[in-house]
C-alpha cells in the first residue's frame, strides 16, 4: 500500500503546531485547576492523540478516565444517534470533570455526553477540544478550551479518521477526493 502521506490535499496544521497549541492549553488547564486533581474523560478513539499529548504537557497532578460514545460510524457524516460503547470506570461524583475531544463537529455527541455526566453528579465539567467546526461554534455546546476553529472540511490525522484510517498522521489534513472515490 501506498504511504499515507500519498493521499493528503491540503495540510491544515502541522504536528509542530499542533504541539505548541497544546501545550498553550494544558498551562492554562494547569492554571484553572490548580490544586484540584481533575479527571481528564476522554472520547474514544479520536481523543487519544490529545489526551496523551495534553496530559504530558501538564505539569499538575490529574487523573485519566476513558468513554467510547460512536455516532459516525465508517461514513464522513453523523448518523444523529449516540450510543455508549464503552463506560466510565471512575465514579464521577464530586470530581472536576474535564472532557478531552479531537474535534465538535455537529456538538451532538458532546451534548449527549455533557447531559449523561450531569446526572453523574460531578464538582464541575468543562470541555476541551483540539478541533471546532462552524455548526459547533454556533451550537448552545459551551467548549471552555478550543484549539482551533476549523473551516467545515473533513479532516484528518492527530486521532481524526478517515473509516478508521489516518488517526496516526501527525499533521492535521484533508484527504484527495480520490480517496473517497475509491
Ligand atoms: C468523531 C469525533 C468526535 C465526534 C464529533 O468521533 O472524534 O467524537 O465525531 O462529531 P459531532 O460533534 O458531530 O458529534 P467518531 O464518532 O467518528 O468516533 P471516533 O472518535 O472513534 O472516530
Ligand atoms: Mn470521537
Ligand atoms: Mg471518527
Amino acid at each position: 500500500a501506498a504511504d499515507l502521506s500519498d493521499d493528503l490535499e491540503r495540510v491544515l496544521y502541522t504536528q509542530e503546531e499542533v504541539a505548541g497549541r497544546i501545550d498553550e492549553m494544558a498551562a492554562a488547564i494547569d492554571r484553572d485547576y490548580k490544586g484540584r486533581d481533575p479527571l481528564l474523560v476522554g472520547v474514544l478513539n479520536g481523543a487519544v492523540m490529545t489526551m496523551a499529548d495534553l496530559c504530558r504537557a501538564m505539569t499538575s497532578h490529574c487523573q485519566m478516565d476513558w468513554m467510547a460514545v460512536s455516532s459516525y460510524g465508517a461514513g464522513t457524516k453523523s448518523s444523529g444517534v449516540v450510543r455508549i460503547l464503552k463506560d466510565l470506570t471512575t465514579d464521577i461524583d464530586g470530581r472536576d470533570v474535564l472532557i478531552v475531544e479531537d474535534i465538535i463537529d455537529t456538538g451532538l455527541t458532546l451534548s449527549y455526553l455533557v447531559q449523561n455526566l450531569r446526572t453523574r453528579n460531578p464538582a464541575s465539567l468543562e470541555i476541551m477540544a483540539m478541533f471546532r467546526k462552524p455548526e459547533a461554534a454556533g451550537s448552545a455546546v459551551d467548549v471552555k478550551y478550543v484549539g482551533y476553529d476549523i473551516p467545515d472540511e473533513f479532516v484528518v490525522g492527530y486521532g481524526l479518521d478517515y473509516a478508521g484510517r489516518y488517526r496516526n498522521l501527525t499533521d492535521v489534513a484533508t484527504l484527495r477526493h480520490e480517496v473517497y472515490e475509491a
